[in-house]
């Protein structure tokens, strides 16, 4: 049997609201037309992002009600360090309340300021934490990853050409190399298991730390089983094994392929540096048997990381985001290709070649998809990565004008993402009519999540269509 259905039934559910073409024209105007100010009650279809958001097993449940909430020392604890150590192989667990306390706390530890840091591509949040701390974050993804329209299996791979330069000291001192499995910001596509062997040995032997930001492990090396000959007949369970034991160290957010609504982790077996960031982890998250997470999220999380290895529910994930991606191509909205794991990214860029970088095509695109239908995306340009350089001054656009339709994990079934795709044909029909937008205000670091915005040519507006 070839068809790839949910493997899962339904216990639980929660009833979506309806809006009207108009509320929403209303509602977009009073969140000046960024969708992070939009209340999620108003959002039919939320593929805002896949972080924190996905359905939590019955298991996951009962889990839940056996959690230890024991300040010190819980039941719980050993439950979620057992398993991180089992799947890592890593000696120092440290709980976090989310990825981006890990990326704080190793960064600040690793010491970062006036130095480098290299990755395939930084997340926001792993970008804006390097940049805080004063140092510097380099991109150097693979040249494919810069064509969105190209096929590629690894577009989440390194440049090990850059990766030579970079640790030769191109750039200055660099602090520590950070691959992120999959590549979320660079289309969510996967690094092969080839391209993190050399990466690593190149750090290795600069005796520069290579570390992986692994919120998504589990769906890069299902990507691995499939698309590396080599790793074909191996379980995905030791293909993840074998990635962390090439790094000396890991960042998780539990909010993806922990399969958790919270959570994440840093990991390492430096004992000088796990006793840095155990005296930051007391100082601003908590004790270091629950980090910021109470003893049923610990719990949770334990339960995830295994059933996040099922087969079955990879192919269905991996499958369910691709049908998502072919549909979109098929009704005329170009993707980064191949589609990614967690996501589909639209590359609003070559859709609206009208509207220019600086005036946000692929915000313009998500203003669109909501008022059409009610999807929430996100956009992953200049919005999000533009803005003044820290070091520079310079006002910079991102590489790409990306659309971001994330799928929450075991939330969706396939009638919604078909309700999708539908509305992704009725954006592209008017798509000539939609204007670009302008910021009335922003903050200096993640300006996307608060900026304001307000429609460039009102008469002809994303709010009126
Ligand atoms: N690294 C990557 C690759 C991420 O995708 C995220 C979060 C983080 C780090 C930070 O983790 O949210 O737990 O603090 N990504 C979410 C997203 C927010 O929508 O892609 P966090």
């Amino acid at each position: 049997m070839s068809r790839i259905i949910e493997p899962f039934r339904i216990k639980s559910v929660e009833p979506l609201r309806m809006t009207t073409r108009e509320e929403r024209a209303d509602i977009l105007e009073r969140a000046h037309w960024n969708l992070f100010r939009v209340a999620a009650d108003d959002i039919l279809i939320d593929l805002l992002t896949d972080s924190g958001t996905g359905a939590m097993s019955s298991e996951q449940w009962a889990g839940i009600m056996r959690g230890d909430e024991s300040y010190a020392g819980a039941r719980s604890w050993y439950r979620f360090r057992d398993r991180v150590r089992e799947l890592t192989g890593f000696s120092h667990i440290i709980p976090t309340h989310q990825g981006r306390a890990a990326e704080r706390i190793l960064f600040t530890c690793l010491g970062v300021e006036g130095r480098v840091v290299v990755s395939n591509t930084h997340f926001d949040t792993t970008r804006a934490n390097v940049e805080y701390l004063g140092g510097t974050a380099v991109d150097i993804p693979v040249e494919a990853a810069r064509h969105p329209e190209q096929e590629h299996p690894f577009k989440g791979d390194i440049d090990l050409e850059s990766l030579q330069r970079l640790l030769a000291g191109e750039r200055g001192e660099v602090a520590c190399v950070i691959c992120t499995v999959t590549n979320n910001s660079g289309g969510g596509q996967p690094t092969s298991m080839a391209n993190l062997h050399e990466s690593s040995r190149l750090c290795r032997e600069s005796g520069v730390p290579f570390f992986l930001d692994a919120c998504r492990f589990a769906e890069n090396a299902y990507f691995v089983k499939l698309r590396e000959p080599a790793y074909a007949d191996r379980s995905v369970e030791s293909i993840a094994r074998e990635m962390f034991a090439l790094a000396d160290g890991a960042t998780f957010s539990a909010k993806k392929d922990g399969l958790a609504n919270i959570g994440g982790f840093l990991v390492s077996n430096d004992d000088r540096l796990a006793r840095q960031e155990q005296e930051l982890l007391i100082l601003t998250e908590g004790f270091p048997t629950y980090g910021g997470l109470a003893g049923r999220d610990l719990e949770a999380i334990a339960i995830g990381l295994t059933e996040v290895l099922d087969e079955n529910y990879l192919r269905y994930r991996i499958a369910s985001t691709a049908y998502l991606g072919e549909n979109l191509l098929r009704v005329g909205i170009p993707i980064v290709r191949p589609p990614g794991g967690h996501a589909v990214y639209v590359d609003a860029g070559t859709l609206l070649p009208h509207i220019p970088q600086r005036q946000l095509p692929a915000q313009a695109l998500a203003c669109a998809f909501y008022l059409e239908g009610g999807v929430r995306g996100v956009e992953i340009g200049t919005l999000m990565f533009g803005g003044e350089d820290p070091q520079t001054g310079e006002d910079r656009v991102a590489p790409l004008e990306l659309l971001r339709l994330a799928i929450p994990r075991r939330t969706y079934t396939k009638s919604h993402v078909d309700y999708v795709i539908d509305v992704a044909a009725e954006v592209v029909a008017r798509k000539e009519a939609l204007r670009g937008l302008r910021i009335t205000e922003s903050s200096k670091h993640l300006r996307h999540f608060t900026a304001r915005l307000e429609p460039l040519d009102r008469s002809v507006a994303p709010a009126t269509g």
